[in-house]
């Protein structure tokens, strides 16, 4: 595979940016590819080569690349200017279309990335709260701000930086960590620090360790136990909103949190965050009280605009319900294959969530680190030279869009089998 032009970038682009990327997920080895376009479920990169891609922007693009709909919403906003300072009746008219689908979202603001969101929403459970503790979850990643990044997933656990630095140890301390799937650690940690804990934050499917599910019961127990010890309870559903159902994985598991964050598929590939909730919290974000949120770019129309025009696609076109299928009939010919092939790594998925883990599957942050990594970006490297572009690290969760056909999964498909065949036979890339 010739990728020439990716590497004369890279190569200056190190001497420009940190690691040589803006965002360290992105920070492939030993150089990424560099984009030169992307439409519907394919991106092309600098050196002209056509990948299928699995990474769709780390998730918003449920609809795909360049989607008609969703350029022809913001070319429409383009013409009427694109920031104003001032309220936007389209920001009410897309807080109501959340609404429909949020219900807990009584009361909402609009950011403009889901690190804003999370910061947000953990300043208004504290400020209502009183309190300055918080619970998260192993692994769980929301964002790169200071209360979150204490052992952190996605790019931080990847490169292996779960506890940032730069993080005071006077902010870190507030953050309490307990294992995903363990209600008697949730409950042992609630107990402990009885009226000192603001809030629970979660993503209810683990999304930035790979899709790690929740059991059966864990959610409702989580729920309760957080209603018991008057906690507040925030779902992070970032990755989840709108693409686990349209209800996000709360209206699929059926749990009503107090306070919600959505960005991502919210904003149609242009950058947004949103946190709201309970009435009685929010009323305490500013001007209405006293805890500070604001920003010159909240509620951007253009990714308003987006985000609408993305919401009413899913809506119309009933896309959940083909990607879900098209996502089980790839989980099962990757189960067939495993089997086929005497492998025993396992494939993981949920809605058009997934991914393959090299190593059973894991129940937790513990349980995901003791997958084989190296293993991984082997596969990884091979499915790129096959044709298909999956996320980067063990650690992060794959989708498929409303663009990828049947062809293409079956293209997936063949290329998992290449790229097994050749890690059984061939000389690792390791
Ligand atoms: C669950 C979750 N929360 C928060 C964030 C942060 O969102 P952003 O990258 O828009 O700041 C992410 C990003 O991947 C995420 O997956």
């Amino acid at each position: 595979m010739k990728l020439d032009m990716s590497k004369s970038l890279y190569e200056q682009a190190v001497t420009i940016f940190p690691g040589g990327v803006s965002s360290p997920v992105r920070a492939i080895k030993p150089y990424p590819f560099y984009v030169k376009s992307a439409s519907g479920s394919h991106i092309t990169d600098a050196d002209g080569n056509e990948y299928i891609d699995c990474c769709m922007g780390y998730g918003p693009l449920i609809l795909g690349h360049a989607h008609p709909g969703v350029r022809e919403a913001i070319a429409q906003q383009l013409e009427k200017g694109w920031l104003y300072g001032t309220p936007t009746e389209l920001e009410i008219r897309y807080a109501r279309k959340i609404q429909a689908y949020f219900p807990g979202m009584r009361m909402l603001r609009f950011v403009n990335t889901g690190t804003e969101a999370t910061m947000g929403a953990i300043r208004a459970a504290r400020g209502f709260t009183g309190r300055d503790k918080i619970v998260k979850i192993e692994g769980g990643f929301h964002g790169a701000h200071d209360a979150v990044l204490v052992k952190a997933g996605s790019g931080a656990a990847t490169i292996g930086v779960p506890d940032s630095l730069g993080v005071p140890a006077d902010v870190a301390k507030n953050t309490l960590q307990v294992p995903f799937n363990d209600v008697a650690a949730m409950e042992e940690t609630l107990s402990a620090h009885r009226d000192e804990i603001a809030c629970v934050i979660m993503e209810p499917v683990m999304g930035n360790m790979g899709p790690i599910l929740p059991k059966d019961y864990y959610l409702r127990a989580v729920r309760n136990l957080t209603r018991d010890y008057d906690v507040l309870l925030v779902l992070d559903e970032i990755i989840t909103g709108f693409r686990v159902s349209m209800f996000g994985a709360q209206g699929y598991y059926g749990i009503e949190p107090d306070l919600t964050t959505l960005g991502k598929i919210a904003g149609g590939g242009l950058p947004i965050g949103v946190f709201g909730g309970r009435k009685d919290i929010m009323e305490t974000v500013a001007p209405q009280g006293g805890v500070y949120n604001a920003g010159t770019y909240n509620g951007n129309p253009l990714s308003l605009a987006a985000g609408l025009a993305t919401v009413e696609t899913l809506e119309r076109e009933r896309v959940h319900a083909k990607l879900k299928d098209r996502t089980t009939a790839l989980g099962q010919a990757l189960t067939d294959m495993m089997r086929h092939l005497k492998l025993d790594y396992t494939p993981v998925g949920l809605a058009s969530m997934f991914q393959v883990f090299f190593g059973p599957q894991p129940e937790n942050y513990e349980g995901a680190l003791k997958s084989d990594k190296a293993r991984y970006v082997e596969f990884w490297r091979r499915m790129l030279e096959n044709g298909v572009f999956l996320m980067p690290s063990q650690f992060e969760t794959n989708f498929l869009s409303a663009a990828h056909t049947q062809q293409d999964v079956d293209r997936i498909v063949q290329a998992c089998h290449r790229s097994f065949e050749a890690m059984m036979t061939g000389p690792g890339t390791r």
